[in-house]
């Protein structure tokens, strides 16, 4: 419950109140499907030490490659009806979660 709420906290000082819910929404309807259970060594949700290495890349390298693909990591997750936006909102998303687990360690 503690960690939803800082989600929310911290999604909200970002980019408004939507944010919260689009990046959660995209990243369980795409994003999911392979970063839930690491799927083809996707980094898995929620797990610092996959996603530091990541994190230290910068944002925007992260964006850039979810928007237009990285190895296995298919462009937009595979998934075309998403827009640019929605993508950056699940990388937020989950790079929050990653974080907040590294935080609470
Ligand atoms: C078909 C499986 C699959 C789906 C669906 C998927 N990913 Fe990935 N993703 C991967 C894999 C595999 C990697 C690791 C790629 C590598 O490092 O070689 C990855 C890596 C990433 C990275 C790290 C890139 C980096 O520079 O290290 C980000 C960010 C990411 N995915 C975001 C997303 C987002 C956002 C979505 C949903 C919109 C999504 N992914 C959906 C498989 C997937």
């Amino acid at each position: 419950m503690k960690r939803w709420i800082i989600v929310c906290i911290y999604a909200g000082l970002l980019s408004g109140p939507a944010f919260a819910d689009s990046g959660k929404a995209v990243y369980e309807k795409t994003c999911f499907a392979c970063h839930g259970s690491g799927l083809l060594n996707a980094p898995k949700f929620g797990d610092k030490a996959a996603w530091a290495a990541r994190i230290a890349q910068g944002k925007q390298t992260l964006y850039d490659h979810a928007d237009n693909g990285f190895n296995s990591m298919p462009a937009h997750g595979g998934n075309d009806d998403l827009s640019g936006k929605d993508v950056q909102a699940a990388v937020d998303y989950m790079v929050q979660q990653a974080d907040d687990h590294l935080a609470k360690k």
